[in-house]
C-alpha cells in the first residue's frame, strides 16, 4: 500500500513539471502535496483525482475568487463579474473552469483585452457536472468573466414572502455542496483546489446580505445612489470553492458572546438565540480537544423551513434549518456538528466527494465529543445510541454486510444513506476504544494542524494515522483492521454500539406499548426529540386504525410543534396507510424543506402501492416548488428513477 503510493506519487510528480517547479514553502513538503508557495497547495496522488470537475489544476488554477454581482429578485439573477486568480505552468495555454448553465457573455484579462473562450457540451452521466468553460490565457494572469445566474441555478433557492418568517420580503440563499456552486461562480468547483474570495452583493435597500466569510461594510452594508445597498466581504483562508455561500433576505442579527452571534428573521431570532445560547462554550470545548478555532467569528443563520438540510457548515456563517429550534435544546447537536467541521471538512478537506466520509464521519465524531464535553457522558451516549438505530438501518437498506453502497470509500455519492456518517464515527470511535481516549486525541489535534487548510484522502489519512499514531505497535493495528473499515463493506466485528440509560427507559415503555399497553402509560412529558424518535421508529409498522387514532390523539403527534416528532408519526402513518393523517402530511410537505425530514415520507409513499404511489405523486406536484433545487431533483429521482425514464 505504502510503497504503491509512493511510486503513484513520482508518476504524478513526473507529469506535471509545472507546479513542482513554483517556489516551495518554507515548511517541508508533505507527500504528494504541491507546494507553490503562498496558496493553499493541491493533492496529486492519484486517489486525489476529482471526476467531478473539469479543472486541470496541474495546469493552471485559480487561487482567488473576486465577484460582484447583482442580485435581482424580480428576474431571480445575480448578474455581474467574476475576477479569477490564475497559478498557471509557464507553457499552460489556457485554464479550464467549472459552470452549470451559466450566461457567460465576456471573458477579458486585467486590463480589459478580450480573451477567447467556450464552454463545452454539458457532462451527459450527471447533469450537476455541468460544463467547462475553457479560456485562452494569453500569459494573462487574472481573467475577469462577465456573466449571469439563470433563475434554475441549482444552488440558488428564491424564495416568495409567504415561505419566509416575516412573510413580508422574498428570501435567497445558496447552497454549495457538493458541486453546486458552478451554477453561480464560475470557477475552478473542486474540494481539493482551495481559493481564497471576496464578493461583492448588490441587494435592494430593504434586504441585509450575509455570507460566509468576513464582513467589510457593517451590518447594513452601503447606500448606492440608486437606492440599493452593497454588502462587501473577504475571505483571506483558501477554502474549497463549495463553502462561498450567501443569503439575501430580512435578516436581524444578536451577539450570543464575544466571536458568536446568530442571524434569523425578527420573528425567528429570539427563539434562536435562546435554542443556541450555549455556543461559545462549544467553540471552547471544541478548540480545548483539537486545537485553536482558526476563523475569527463563529455565527449562524437561521433559514426559513425550506432549507434543504440541518445544517451546511459555511465557514463563519454557519447555516441552519428553524426544525432545530425545539424550545428544548434538543438538537443543538446539529450546531455541535457544524461547527466541528471548522476543523474536519473546512480546515481539512475531503480531496474528492469519494472520500466525504473524512468530512462527515470525522465531524459526528467530534460533534459527539463536543457535546460530552458540554452536557456529559449520558447526552452523548443518547445521541450515539440513536445514531446506531440509523447506522443499522442504512447498512440493511444498502444491501446489508456485502453492499457495495456500505462502503466508506467508493465512487463519489456512491455511500448510502448517512453510512459516511455512522459508520465513519463509529470507525474513529473503535480507533479511540483501541488507542485509549488521551492518545487519539493528542494524534488528532496534530493531525488537524498537519493538514489544516489542505486536502485529504482516506489513503493519506490511514498514511498518517500509521506514521503518528500505530508506529511500531503492530498490535494495535491488527486489532483495528483499519482496511477493512475504510474499504470493505459492512461493519467490522470490532465495531460497538454505544449505549445509552435514558433511552433504555424508552425501550422499556416501547415494550410496554408494543405488548398492548395503552398510550395513556407513555406519559411523555419532557421528552427529547431523541426519546421521541426512539419511541415512534420502535413502533412495528403494522398497527390498527384505531391504535393509531389512540396514539396521536394522546401523545398529540399531528399537533405536535416538533418537525421531527411530526415526520417519524407521519412515516408510521404512511406505512398503515392512515387516511386521516393526510391532511397534516400535505402541509407538511409543502412546509419543510429539510430532506432528511421529508425524503422518508415520499418513500414510504412510495412503497405503498396503489394507495401511497399516486399520493406521492400528487403531494410532490403541490408541494415541488417550495424545495430547493437539489431536493426537488432528488424526489424526482425516487418517483421516476431515471432507468424507469427510457
Ligand atoms: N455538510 C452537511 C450537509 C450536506 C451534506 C450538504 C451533503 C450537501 C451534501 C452538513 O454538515 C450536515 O451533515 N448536515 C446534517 C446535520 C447533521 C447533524 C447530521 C443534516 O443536513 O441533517
Ligand atoms: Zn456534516
Amino acid at each position: 500500500m505504502r510503497i504503491l503510493l509512493v511510486a503513484a506519487l513520482l508518476a504524478g510528480t513526473a507529469q506535471m513539471p509545472a507546479l513542482a517547479q513554483a517556489p516551495a514553502a518554507k515548511a517541508p513538503a508533505a507527500q504528494g502535496i504541491a507546494r507553490t508557495g503562498a496558496v493553499a497547495p493541491i493533492l496529486i496522488t492519484p486517489e486525489a483525482k476529482d471526476v467531478w470537475t473539469h479543472a486541470e489544476p496541474q495546469v493552471a488554477r485559480v487561487t482567488h475568487v473576486a465577484l460582484d454581482l447583482d442580485v435581482d429578485f424580480g428576474a431571480k439573477t445575480l448578474a455581474g463579474s467574476a475576477t479569477l486568480d490564475i497559478l498557471a505552468a509557464p507553457d499552460a495555454a489556457r485554464i479550464v473552469l467549472d459552470v452549470n448553465d451559466l450566461d457567460v457573455s465576456a471573458v477579458t484579462d486585467a486590463a480589459g483585452k478580450a480573451l477567447k473562450w467556450s464552454v463545452g457540451p454539458k457532462d451527459t452521466a450527471n447533469a450537476d457536472i455541468g460544463s467547462a468553460l475553457t479560456v485562452e490565457l494569453a500569459g494573462a494572469s487574472k481573467i475577469r468573466i462577465v456573466y449571469r445566474a439563470k433563475p434554475g441555478a441549482t444552488a440558488l433557492q428564491w424564495l416568495p414572502p409567504e415561505m419566509t418568517f416575516g412573510k413580508k420580503k422574498p428570501f435567497l440563499f445558496s447552497q454549495g455542496q457538493a458541486i453546486l456552486n458552478r451554477t453561480w461562480v464560475p470557477t475552478q468547483d473542486s474540494p481539493g483546489i482551495r481559493q481564497t474570495w471576496e464578493a461583492t452583493l448588490r441587494v435592494p435597500g430593504d434586504f441585509v446580505a450575509v455570507m460566509s466569510a468576513e464582513k467589510l461594510s457593517g451590518d447594513k452594508g452601503e447606500a448606492l445612489p440608486d437606492g440599493r445597498r452593497a454588502f462587501r466581504f473577504r475571505m483571506d483562508k483558501p477554502v474549497p470553492p463549495y463553502l462561498i455561500a450567501f443569503a439575501v433576505g430580512d435578516l436581524k442579527f444578536k451577539p450570543l458572546g464575544p466571536r458568536s452571534g446568530v442571524w434569523a428573521e425578527a420573528p425567528m431570532l429570539d427563539r434562536a438565540a435562546k435554542e443556541f445560547v450555549d455556543v461559545e462554550k462549544m467553540i471552547d470545548a471544541a478548540s480545548a480537544l483539537y486545537g485553536p478555532y482558526r476563523w475569527g467569528r463563529y455565527d449562524m443563520l437561521v433559514l426559513p423551513q425550506a432549507f434543504p438540510y440541518g445544517g451546511m457548515e459555511n465557514p463563519m456563517l454557519t447555516f441552519l434549518t428553524p426544525t432545530i429550534v425545539t424550545g428544548d435544546r434538543s438538537n443543538t447537536d446539529v450546531v455541535a456538528h457544524e461547527l466541528a467541521h471548522s476543523w474536519s471538512g473546512n480546515l481539512v478537506t475531503n480531496a474528492t466527494w469519494s472520500d466525504s466520509w473524512l468530512n462527515e464521519g470525522f465531524t459526528t465524531y467530534f460533534e459527539n465529543r463536543i457535546m460530552e464535553s458540554l452536557y456529559g457522558k449520558e447526552r452523548a451516549a443518547m445521541y450515539a445510541d440513536l445514531d446506531w438505530d440509523g447506522l443499522e438501518r442504512d447498512i440493511a437498506d444498502n444491501g446489508g454486510q456485502t453492499g457495495a453502497a456500505t462502503r466508506l470509500h467508493g465512487d463519489p455519492g456512491a455511500t448510502g444513506g448517512q453510512l459516511d456518517y455512522f459508520k465513519g464515527s463509529n470507525f474513529l470511535r473503535t480507533i479511540e476504544n483501541t488507542a485509549g481516549r488521551a492518545k487519539w486525541d493528542a494524534y488528532l489535534k496534530s493531525y488537524f494542524d498537519r493538514h489544516a487548510f489542505q486536502p485529504q484522502t482516506t489513503a493519506g489519512f490511514l498514511a498518517d494515522l500509521r506514521e503518528n499514531l500505530l508506529k511500531g505497535q503492530p498490535e494495535l493495528e491488527l486489532s483495528l483492521q483499519l482496511d477493512r473499515w475504510a474499504y470493505a463493506a459492512g461493519l467490522p466485528d470490532n465495531a460497538r454500539r454505544v449505549h445509552s440509560e435514558t433511552l433504555a427507559r424508552i425501550d422499556e415503555k416501547l415494550a410496554a406499548f408494543n405488548a398492548g399497553g395503552s398510550a395513556a402509560a407513555v406519559q411523555p412529558q419532557g421528552w427529547t426529540t431523541q426519546q421521541w424518535l426512539r419511541f415512534l421508529n420502535g413502533i412495528p409498522r403494522r398497527q390498527t386504525p384505531a391504535r393509531l387514532k389512540e396514539l396521536d390523539e394522546t401523545l398529540g403527534l399531528s399537533a405536535s410543534g416538533n418537525a421531527y416528532v411530526q415526520s417519524a408519526w407521519l412515516e408510521l402513518a404512511i406505512a398503515n396507510r392512515y387516511d386521516p393523517a393526510v391532511p397534516v402530511l400535505r402541509r407538511y410537505l409543502s412546509t419543510i424543506g429539510r430532506g432528511l425530514l421529508v425524503y422518508p415520507l415520499y418513500r414510504g409513499l412510495l412503497d405503498q402501492g396503489d394507495w401511497g404511489q399516486p399520493l406521492a405523486r400528487s403531494l410532490f406536484a403541490e408541494a415541488r416548488a417550495s424545495y430547493h433545487p437539489s431536493t426537488a431533483a432528488g424526489i424526482e429521482r425516487m418517483i421516476d428513477p431515471p432507468a424507469a425514464k427510457e
